[in-house]
């Protein structure tokens, strides 16, 4: 991705159908290249005018959009988090089989939730009781405590780290599962790549060491 203005879509990291039957080829394909792919052009129209702004990063338009002109404060905010947040959506993903947490991310797992099905459970409630649009992230803050969060719209979880984010718009289940968000959450859990979300956590942890 990136690191600012302008912003281009980021291609998907694998073939439409890699992901079926759990999320299929037209559903990927319409998430990934009409609706991130208008958060992107959304973002670039909004800054084009304001040349001021072009040399800041997608993670501090997210976090500073309070400071930007009244006129494209909101757009910024809604698509600046929606490119953040597909953007990690889409690369921590991959076809089957299902993979497993590796250290230091399982135990870091075990002590915060109890099991991976502990957290399974916990990321699944969360969102299952999103109320709307909105993601259900596992995080981790910058001493690698793990927590999960809850974000509306396409609002991100930063300062926090998200290591995986479940998108539960509409948009990324309707054509497939219909109003079925714990069907669709169960099977986006199934093709969650966890070796290169176990290989972020441990490289955040090694640029932001723990502070004792
Ligand atoms: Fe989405």
């Amino acid at each position: 991705m990136e690191s600012h203005y302008p912003f281009a879509l980021p291609p998907l990291p694998y073939p439409y159908d890699t992901l079926e039957p759990e999320i299929d080829a037209k559903a990927l394909c319409f998430h990934h290249d009409k609706h991130f792919a208008a958060y992107v052009d959304n973002l670039n129209k909004l800054l084009k005018p304001y040349p001021a702004y072009h040399g800041w990063s997608l993670e501090q338009l997210c976090q500073n959009w309070v400071d930007l002109p009244d006129e494209i404060r909101l757009g910024v905010r809604n698509n600046a988090g929606g490119v953040f947040n597909h953007d990690l959506y889409f690369r921590m993903l991959r076809a089957l089989p299902p993979s497993s947490p590796q250290p230091p991310l399982d135990g870091a797992i075990r002590r915060t939730f109890g099991s991976v099905d502990d957290l399974k459970t916990a990321l699944k409630n969360a969102a299952l009781s999103v109320f709307g649009s909105g993601w259900a992230c596992l995080c981790t803050d910058r001493h690698g405590n793990l927590s999960i969060q809850k974000v509306a719209n396409q609002d991100t979880v930063l300062p926090l780290i998200p290591l995986l984010c479940c998108d539960v718009w509409e948009h990324a289940y309707y054509l497939q599962y219909q109003n079925r968000r714990a069907d669709y959450f169960d099977a986006w859990w199934r093709l969650i790549d966890w070796p290169q979300v176990s290989e972020r956590y441990a490289g955040l942890l090694q640029s932001r060491p723990p502070i004792p």
